[in-house]
């Protein structure tokens, strides 16, 4: 029995092992962390004891130099596996030219994102790691700026609804359960936020997804919390490298993971949503000349 995902259940990957092919190098046995494979006379074999069983990782597949070994299941299949590039690979100060680019981008052109746009930011986004594979990260696209509006305002609302938990009232009442840094963060940034959100929604005017032409919210399942949050990093670096801008909008997953039933069933969002995080995108209205030094909270050396 392997480990479960929302995806596969607890199903193991299937190992076939091609011993015409193998010379029994061991390269696989290496790198195989759930010990589903073992050299023994010489001879690999599928270990009968691992730690899960075969998750469907593929590195097995992906290290053999011979095409000796394959696997099945858990969402991989042979055709998911081909050769790497290796020339002209970014190296450090292209990539980081990249990052000292980025920045936050909440100014858009009134110009939609074309779909093989939006296709190649899904696909750079898919590469990221997740905790296990496959990965259990679903992918909501907002593909207009009408889309966008429709979902902000109506989460605005939803918000509207909730006012009472989040008042000035609710917290005086909350704070002998609330840690400090809980009681500030609510009473300088979640209560003022919310207020912001519901007054400037009766002007006409989105301050949560800004007039972006293109949302995505990236959620998770059964996976690693951190999941959806690495996934939508990869996109916000895949629109950069397209000539796009991103921002993260971390203001609305919180709401959704107890809360938000009949908003969750409108969007197609699980009911028992985890966590998650949106990214809006578009192509820049403001061009920044400047880079900024950022720097950890502490970085220190044990
Ligand atoms: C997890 C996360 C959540 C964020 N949530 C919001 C948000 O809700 N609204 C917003 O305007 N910006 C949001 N941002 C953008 C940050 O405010 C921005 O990254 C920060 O001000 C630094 O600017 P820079 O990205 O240009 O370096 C978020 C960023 C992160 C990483
Ligand atoms: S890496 Fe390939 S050749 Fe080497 S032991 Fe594994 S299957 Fe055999
Ligand atoms: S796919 Fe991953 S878990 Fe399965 S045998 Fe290969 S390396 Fe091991």
């Amino acid at each position: 029995m392997s480990v479960a995902t929302s995806r596969t259940g607890t199903e193991n990957a299937r190992i076939r092992i091609d011993h015409e092919k193998c010379t029994a190098c061991g390269l696989c046995v290496k790198v195989c962390k759930d010990f589903s494979l073992i050299i023994e006379d010489n001879i690999l074999k599928i270990n009968q004891k691992p730690l899960f069983g075969c998750i469907g990782c593929g590195h097995c597949v992906a290290v053999c130099p011979h095409d000796a070994i394959a696997v099945n299941g858990r969402t991989l299949n042979p055709e998911d596996f081909s050769k790497l590039e290796k020339d002209n690979l970014p190296d450090y100060e292209s990539l980081n030219k990249l990052l000292l680019n980025r920045r936050s981008t909440r100014d858009f052109k009134d110009k939609p994102v074309p779909k093989e746009i939006i296709e190649k930011i899904l696909a750079m986004a898919s590469t990221a790691p997740m905790g296990l594979p496959p990965s259990d990260v679903g992918v909501m696209v907002m593909n207009s700026k009408e889309k966008v509006k429709q979902f902000s305002f109506d989460f605005i609302d939803l918000l509207e609804r909730m006012k009472w938990m989040v008042s000035p009232a609710s917290l005086t009442l909350m704070r002998p359960f609330m840690s400090k840094d809980d009681y500030l963060l609510f009473k300088s940034f979640v209560i003022p936020m919310v207020s912001f959100f519901t007054e400037s929604r009766k002007r006409d005017e989105n301050y949560l997804l800004y007039d972006a032409p293109l949302a995505m919210m990236f959620y998770g399942n059964m996976s690693d919390p951190a999941d959806p949050y690495i996934a939508a990093n990869y996109a916000t670096l895949a629109a950069e490298s397209l000539g796009l801008g991103a921002c993260m909008i971390g203001s609305v997953g919180p709401f959704l993971k107890n809360t938000g039933k009949d908003f969750k069933r409108k969007y197609g969002l699980p009911s028992k949503m985890r966590d998650s995080i949106i990214v809006i995108f578009g192509y820049p209205q403001v061009k920044f000349s400047k880079t900024i030094k950022r720097s950890f909270e502490r970085v220190y050396y044990v």
